[in-house]
């Protein structure tokens, strides 16, 4: 890891770094394999990582959080997901997509409730948009709210949730009026323990294995309208808007990845010799080094220039779409990039399960998927730049 020339950092975040690195490597990174392979929730981890301030990053201290900055938030997700990718994912969604809705479109009353919690890492919060007919085209999922008196009946069955199996409390988006489309989707804050809601089938996935993913069935689940986020008809545009922050989360993630295959790398090419030289000294090894340390420098670029773009926007209001988007796409791209090139460069060992880069390279792959594919990024940047919608 280095400090871009072009890119200094402040001594505070420096240490809020140097203090995830220390966490990651040494209560993280031990555990990976172990927990891959079985694909358990790490609890413990997780809750340390809580009262370590890593789940609530950038929620004011009154409401659980850490009060920090967005920079300070990609740093720590950067160095956690170094150790290891599915760690990286249950931070992001905690901080980006469930604390950082509600902070921004939630009432006092839904923040002290629903953000405390999980912001302190007592709770895990999760977020559903998914449904197993809906993932790209957001906008027409099946999911009904139907408002009854002070209350909604929630029913349908979400898909992808991002620690569904594991989660105290969700934001999940439905429909209120079908018949308006994306501005008759709504947006709800969901205790787990409410009658009615089910977590479902679990995931068995490629990568990210110790994050938990499953369905969540929603069957006459009764909450009070006090628990719609924002007003009726603007779910869509959470649920954008949200995206717009998660993504940032993503391409540290992808960052992350990308690092940990590089290192793994570089320290091999230097070790490991065939025909009598480091393979390293072959022009086929050096120029693979290269172009992931070339990749990756931009990454960060574009991963801190959105962190800071929308740390900007907390007192401007404006979009970072564009910043978040391409950084997502850069950073997503170059963590599969250098996963596949770390698995050749250490050949066999690279496919075995003796070292963690074929863990790199499955893990790679989702940030390429979730929170918008590469295509839905690509979508979102060539409309943005011709003006079409
Ligand atoms: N911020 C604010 N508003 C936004 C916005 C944004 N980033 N993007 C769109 N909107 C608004 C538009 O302005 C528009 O509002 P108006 O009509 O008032 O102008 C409205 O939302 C509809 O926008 P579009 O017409 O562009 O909508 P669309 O149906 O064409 O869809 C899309 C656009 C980009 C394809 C969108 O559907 C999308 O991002 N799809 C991917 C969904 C996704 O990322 N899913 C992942 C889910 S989370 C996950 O992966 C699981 C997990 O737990 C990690």
């Amino acid at each position: 890891m280095s400090d871009t020339a072009l890119f200094p950092l402040s001594d505070e975040h420096k240490m809020i770094r140097d203090t995830a690195r220390d966490f990651a490597q040494n209560e993280i990174a031990p555990i990976a394999a172990e927990f891959d392979e079985s694909g358990e929730f790490p609890h413990a981890t997780i809750k340390k990582m809580g009262a370590m301030g890593f789940m609530g990053i950038e929620v004011p201290e009154q409401y659980g959080g850490a009060g920090m900055d967005t920079l300070s938030y990609v740093l720590a997700l950067e160095e956690i997901s170094k150790a290891d990718a599915a760690h990286g994912v249950v931070m992001s969604v905690n901080n980006s997509l469930y604390c950082h809705g509600i902070l921004k479109f939630g009432t006092e009353e839904q923040k002290q409730k629903f953000i405390t919690p999980v912001a302190s890492g007592k709770s895990v919060g999760a977020y559903s948009l998914t449904e197993p007919m809906s993932g790209s085209d957001a906008s027409t999922m099946k999911s009904r709210a139907t408002r009854d008196g002070d209350f909604y009946i929630l029913n349908g069955r979400k898909s992808w949730v991002t620690s569904g199996p594991v989660a105290d409390y969700i934001v999940v988006f439905m429909m209120t009026d079908p018949a308006k489309k994306a501005k008759g989707i709504s947006a709800f804050l969901v205790d787990a323990k409410t009658p009615g809601y089910v977590r479902a089938k679990k995931e068995p996935k490629l990568g990210i294995r110790a994050s938990a993913t499953s369905e969540i069935i929603f069957e006459d689940c009764k909450i009070p309208v006090a628990n719609r986020l924002g007003e009726e008809g603007e779910g869509f545009k959470i649920a954008m808007t949200v995206l717009d922050v998660g993504r940032i989360g993503i391409g540290a993630q992808a960052l992350g990845i990308a690092e940990a295959a590089y290192e793994a790398s570089v320290a091999y090419a230097k070790e490991r010799e065939a025909f009598g030289q480091k393979i390293g000294e072959f022009q086929g090894t050096g120029f693979k080094i290269a172009d992931m340390k070339t990749r990756i420098e931009a990454a960060r670029l574009m991963i801190y220039n959105a962190a800071m773009a929308k740390e900007r926007s907390k007192t401007t209001g404006e979009r970072f779409t564009l910043q978040s988007s391409t950084a997502k796409l850069f950073a997503s791209e170059t963590a599969m990039f250098c996963a596949h090139a770390a698995v050749q460069i250490h050949g066999g060992m690279g496919y075995s399960k003796e070292l963690p880069v074929e863990r790199y390279f499955r893990d790679a792959k989702i940030t390429e998927i979730y929170e918008g594919t590469s295509e839905i990024q690509r979508l979102v940047i060539s409309r943005a730049e011709l003006g079409l919608r």
